[in-house]
C-alpha cells in the first residue's frame, strides 16, 4: 500500500531509500534509470530545451513524508540545496497528520491574459466597443487554441479598464483588457500568450488604438490553492516547551509577520522554501509562482503574511495559507525533463488543482516548521548540525569522512570549513 509515513527512511543509505520507493511507486526500469544516473538530464535534451547551453545544473532531490492531505497520501519530491527543509516539512506533517491532516481546496485554474491598448481617440468609447464584442472576441480566442475547449477550458470571460482615465497625457492613458482562461491542467502561458497575440487586430480594429503588450499576467488571482490545518496544543510540545507556548508562540510570530514587512518578506521565504522544491521538482516555473505569490501578499495594499494562524475556541492552533497557484501537469518542461516525471509519478496527483493543493500544504507546513523553532530553540542548532555535512564536504571530505567530520564539527560546536580542514588533518595523522 501506498504511504507517506515511512519511518527510519532518514538512516537508510540512498540506495536503500531508492528501491523502496521505487518498489512502492512501481517505477519502470527507464524510469529507475533515469533516477540512478546522476544528471538525468541529458545535455542533449538540455541543449533544446534553452539557448547556448553548456551543461545541466543538478540539485538535490529529496521526499517529503508524512503528508496526509483530504485523506490522501503523498510522499512529495523536493529539488532544494538548503539543509533542514526536507526535514523540516515531514516532521510538520508528522504533527498534522496525528491531527488528522491537511484540509485544501482550489479554485477552477482560471488565467489571466493582457492587452494593452493606448492612443485610443476616445478611450470610454473604446471600452464600451470592447464590451459590446465580447463574445466576439471570447470566440476569437477560442478559436486561437481550439485543442483547450475539446479538454472543457478555453476563454471564459472578458473583462476591460481604464488606467490613468484624468490623465491625458499620450503615454499614461490606456485601456487594458483582461481576458479569463481556463487552462485545465496546464500552466497556461503558451496558451494565453497564444490567444492574446491573435486577439490583438481585433482589439485595434474594435478600439481604433494601437495594442502594444500582450501577455499573461503572473498575479493569478482566480488560480488560487488553500491549505489549512487545526493542531490541539499537545501536539505543540517540545523540549522545555509546553505545547500552549509552542502554540502562542507561533500566533506572536505570525502578528509580527502580519504587522512589518521586514519579517513578513523573511516569514514568507520560509513558506516558498517548501513551495518551491515542489514547484521546481515537478518542473513548473517556480519565478512564476514566487511573483504571484509575493503579490498575493500585497493584494490588501501592505505587504503581509502569507500565512494567517490563530487560536480557535478548543484551545487548537489553526493554520490557514492561501495562494495564486499557477502550476500544470501537462506541458512545459514537464514532459520533458527526465525528473520530473517520476516527481509526478511519485507524487501521484491527478490533476493541476490537486498539484497546487499539495504545494500549498507543503507550504504551510514549512512555515509552521520555522515559527515553531524559531519561537522555541531557535533554528540555528538542527540547521547547523545539517550543515555540518555540507561544511564538511567543503573542507574536502568524501565518502565516511563527511559524517565523521560533521559529528566532530557538532562536538566542537565550531561548525567552520577552516575546523573542519584542521580535523581532516587530524585524522589524517
Ligand atoms: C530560512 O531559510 C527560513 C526562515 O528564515 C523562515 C522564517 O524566518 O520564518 C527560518
Amino acid at each position: 500500500m501506498k504511504t507517506s509515513r515511512i519511518p527510519g527512511f532518514y538512516n537508510m543509505t540512498v540506495e536503500e531509500r531508492r528501491q523502496l520507493i521505487a518498489k512502492m511507486h512501481q517505477l519502470t526500469d527507464e524510469e529507475k534509470k533515469s533516477l540512478y544516473t546522476a544528471d538525468s538530464l541529458s545535455v542533449e535534451t538540455a541543449d533544446k530545451m534553452i539557448e547556448n547551453t553548456i551543461g545541466t545544473f543538478s540539485l538535490p532531490l529529496g521526499l517529503g513524508l508524512n503528508f496526509l492531505i483530504n485523506d490522501k497520501e503523498y510522499v512529495v519530491p523536493m529539488a532544494i540545496e538548503e539543509p533542514s527543509v526536507v526535514a523540516s516539512a515531514s516532521y510538520i506533517a508528522k504533527i498534522v497528520r496525528s491531527a488528522g491532516g491537511f484540509t485544501t481546496e482550489a479554485t477552477d485554474r482560471v488565467m489571466i491574459g493582457q492587452i494593452q491598448v493606448v492612443g485610443c481617440p476616445d478611450t470610454q468609447e473604446a471600452k464600451d466597443a470592447i464590451l459590446n464584442e465580447k463574445e466576439v472576441l471570447i470566440k476569437s480566442a477560442n478559436d486561437a487554441y481550439p485543442s483547450l475547449v475539446g479538454r472543457g477550458g478555453g476563454a471564459e470571460d472578458l473583462d476591460v479598464r481604464i488606467l490613468n482615465e484624468d490623465d491625458n497625457s499620450q503615454y499614461t492613458q490606456m485601456l487594458i483588457l483582461h481576458i479569463y482562461v481556463n487552462t485545465c491542467d496546464a500552466m497556461g502561458a503558451n496558451i494565453i500568450n497564444t490567444m492574446v497575440e491573435s486577439l490583438a487586430p481585433t482589439v485595434e480594429r474594435i478600439t481604433k488604438g494601437k495594442v502594444y503588450l500582450r501577455i499573461l499576467s503572473n498575479f493569478a488571482d482566480r488560480c488560487l490553492a488553500r491549505a489549512t490545518c487545526t493542531i490541539p496544543p499537545e501536539l505543540l510540545k517540545s523540549d522545555g516547551f509546553t505545547g500552549e507556548e509552542v502554540r502562542d508562540g507561533v500566533i506572536h510570530a505570525y502578528e509580527f509577520a502580519a504587522s512589518d514587512p521586514y519579517r513578513a518578506v523573511t516569514h514568507n521565504k520560509g513558506i516558498m522554501n517548501g513551495i518551491d522544491p515542489v514547484v521546481i521538482a515537478t518542473g513548473n516555473d517556480w519565478r512564476a509562482v514566487e511573483a504571484g505569490a509575493h503579490a498575493y501578499a500585497a493584494r490588501n495594499g501592505h505587504y503581509g503574511s502569507m500565512t494567517t494562524w490563530s487560536v480557535d475556541d478548543a484551545g487548537n492552533l489553526v493554520g490557514e495559507l492561501e495562494l495564486p497557484m499557477s502550476v500544470g501537469t501537462v506541458g512545459g518542461s514537464i514532459r520533458v525533463h527526465p525528473t520530473s516525471k517520476i516527481a509526478h509519478k511519485i507524487l501521484d496527483v491527478e490533476s493541476a488543482q490537486e498539484l497546487a493543493q499539495v504545494i500549498v500544504a507543503v507550504g504551510l507546513a514549512q512555515n509552521l516548521g520555522a515559527l515553531k523553532a524559531l519561537a522555541t530553540e531557535g533554528i540555528q542548532r538542527g540547521h547547523m548540525e545539517l550543515h555540518s555535512r555540507s561544511v564538511a564536504m567543503a573542507a574536502g571530505a568524501s565518502g565516511e569522512m563527511i559524517d565523521i567530520i560533521a559529528e566532530q564539527l557538532i562536538e566542537a560546536n565550531e561548525i567552520r570549513v577552516g575546523k573542519a580542514k584542521e580535523l581532516m588533518k587530524e585524522q589524517k595523522i
